[in-house]
This record gives structure tokens, sequence and C-alpha cells, in this order.
């Protein structure tokens, strides 16, 4: 087994034991994926302000989202797909994140089913992901399954009503459960323990979906489904009366622009997040950590303002924390982890980047989380509003 000492190391493992559609499903953004590089490339760009001499004890990451209390500002992103990285992907994520103190984001284009989750993990609350569908009386009854299964907080997509083209999925025939070809089977012949797994599986399919929706053909590939099911009329409309049916905590996901993030606030919800699907949508917008800092200027008294997109490590973290970020969320960085070692893995990437955040923010002089701002940052290497 190697020694895992980094988010790398997870993608490297998991690049060797995912089916290939799968993990370049994950390691991908659209078109000339642009916007997904430059997501974590402009991370780098950004300077610390190393400070020596101050006492380092009694480090605590320790902070809030939404009014939870969160053990990192760091939250699970929603992920498609999750368990076709490992079988049992949503559940084995969101035990992790449970014992880690932090929030799982279950997608509704997952395998495990929100009741799968809440079942794998006795009912502890997470956080569900909405993807708004033509077929109205299916999303009322998907609001209505998230709260039964306790769920704290409403994850409402705004930037995928249509889906931007990534080449690689649609190269490698994408689909849940993957179709039996001869070169499908030849790569997955050389992944021996996904093919274990996958065998003793909850689902193979889209668990919050198959069964509970009339009339869909094509049901395997994400981007027909999309095709068909997406609600691309979705407006500021449809945010009132799902926050309405839902009633809960309410966060806004997919903001990139200053614009966007004022309706945010006057539409009521709680939180939004800066973010451009990881580069997964529209090729050549701006990246997140550049997109942060005028949006919390312009909003982040009025609304809690979290992001993602290009964290690979405990100092992004810390860099969107300095730029005013409440909360962050990983998403390729825990799937890589969870296709290289399942749980083991999850909670591995916890750890990275839990450690690497708190070590970073003390060499930066800081010992709690709430106090770090932009003032650890070396002026003229980050982005300003
Ligand atoms: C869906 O959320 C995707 O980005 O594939």
């Amino acid at each position: 087994m190697p020694i895992i000492t980094n988010i790398e190391d997870l993608r490297v493992l998991a690049q060797k034991r995912v089916p290939r559609m799968f993990y370049d499903y994950a390691d991908s953004g659209s078109w000339t994926e642009s916007t997904y590089r430059g997501n974590e490339t402009d991370f780098q760009k950004i300077k610390f302000r190393q400070r020596v001499a101050v006492n380092m004890e009694n480090r605590s990451t320790k902070t809030q989202m939404i009014g939870q209390d969160v053990s990192m500002p760091v939250a699970i992103a929603p992920t498609g797909l999750t368990g076709m990285q490992h079988a049992d992907g949503e559940i084995l994520g969101a035990r992790a994140a449970k014992k880690f103190g932090i929030p799982f984001t279950l997608s509704t284009m997952s395998i495990c089913s929100i009741e799968d989750v809440a079942k794998g993990t006795d009912g502890h609350p997470f956080w569900f992901q909405l993807y708004v569908m033509k077929d109205r009386d299916f999303i009322n009854n998907l609001i209505d399954r998230a709260k039964a299964a306790n769920c704290s907080a409403l994850v409402l997509t705004l930037d995928l009503q249509i889906l931007g083209q990534r080449h690689k999925d649609i190269k490698n025939g994408l689909s849940a459960p993957p179709k039996l070809t001869i070169p499908n089977i030849i790569n997955m012949m050389t992944k021996p323990r996904w093919c274990a797994g996958m065998l003793g599986a909850t689902r193979r399919d889209f668990g919050n979906i198959v069964g509970h929706v009339k009339g869909v053909e094509n049901m395997s590939s994400l981007g027909a489904w999309t095709a068909q099911q997406f609600d691309p009329a979705l407006n500021w409309g449809d945010v009132e009366w799902i926050k309405k049916r839902w009633g809960g905590k309410l966060i806004l996901k997919g903001i990139q622009d200053v614009e966007d993030a004022k309706l945010a606030v006057e539409s009521g919800a709680d939180a939004l997040i800066v973010s451009n699907h990881g580069g997964r949508q529209l090729d050549g917008a701006e990246t997140s950590i550049r997109a942060l800092p005028a949006i919390v200027d312009a909003v982040g008294k009025q609304i809690e303002v979290h992001m993602d997109g290009g964290i690979r490590s405990g100092q992004d973290v810390l860099r969107a924390t300095a730029l005013g970020a409440k909360g962050t969320y990983i998403g390729r960085a825990w799937l890589y982890a969870l296709g290289a070692m399942g749980e083991e893995g999850v909670s591995k990437c916890l750890e990275l980047i839990h450690k690497e955040l708190e070590l970073s923010m003390a060499f930066c002089g800081h010992t709690n989380i709430n106090t770090v701002d932009k003032g650890i940052l070396l002026p003229g290497t980050f982005p300003t509003a």
C-alpha cells in the first residue's frame, strides 16, 4: 500500500483503481478545461505572510456553516455518480463526514438514494443538493423525501439546467451502470477491487430517480437524462416556491456574478456558493477564488458566502477563508480519496486537509480559524473586489 501524504497521492491511486469512464467523469472540465485548470492554479498564486514567534498552542479550526457546528470550514460537495467511483460511495462519504464533524452533501444524481444514506448513517443529518426537473411532482416529492430523511440544508444548484460538454464523457460513452461493451469490459477487468465491491453494492443506478419518475427513457446516460428531464426554464421564481416547500436552511450554488449574488440575497437564502461547477459548465468563466472577493464585498454582510472549485489542500481552504468564505466545499479531492480507498480514503483526505489547514494557519500567526482574514495574505498576490 503506498504511503498517502497528500490529495495528489489519492488522485493517482484512484486513477489506477476506478474504471476509466468514472475517473474521467470526475477529472474533467467542459470544452478546453481552462476554468477547471484555472480554479486550481489561481489558488497557487496567492501567497501567505509568514509570521514567527507567535504562541501556536491550542489551535482550532472549529467554526459554523449556516449556524451548524463544523470541525473545519469544509463540506463535502455534491457530486454525481459517486457510487460509481466506489461501491456505496455516497454512504461511505457520509459516514466519513459524520465522523469528522463536517457536512456531507448528497447529489440528486447520486447512485445511493436519500433513504440509503439516511439508513447508512443512522439518521445523522446531511445536506441534499437539488436539481430542478420538468416533472414538478417528482421535485416536490424529492424535497419531501429530503425532509423525511432529516436533511439539515437544501443546496439548490442554479448553474446546471443544461449541460456543458465534457469531451471525455462522450468518448467514453459514460453511463451508470456502465454498458457491457468490449472496451468497458477490458477496462473493468483491470480494476478487480472495484468490480468486487460493485457486486455487493446497494445500488448501481440513479437511486433517487429510478422507481420515482415515470416515463423516463435512457435513464443511464447523464447527458441524455439532463437534456430530457432537467428544466431549462429554471429561474428566480422557482427559487421562491422551492424555498417555501422546503422550509429549512437553503443554500444557492453556482453564483459567479455580483448581480446574481444580490438576487440571491433578495431570495432570502441562508448562503450562496461561489462556484463555476468545478469548471464543468461555462468554460472560460472566471475562476472561483478570483470571483470570491467581489461577491464577499457586495453581499458578505447580508448572506453567508461559501465557495468551491479548485480546493486541493488545507492551504487552499485557508486562502478562501482569508478572502471571506465562511465555508468551502471539496468535490474532486474527496472523489479521488473515495475511488482510491473507500471510506478510509475519505477519512484520510479530511485528516490531510485539516492538518494542512491548522498548521498553515499557525504559520501565518493565527490559532483560531475565526480570526483569519486578508491580513494573512501577501499584498499584491491575491484578487480583490
Ligand atoms: C453534475 O453535477 C456534473 O457536473 O456532472
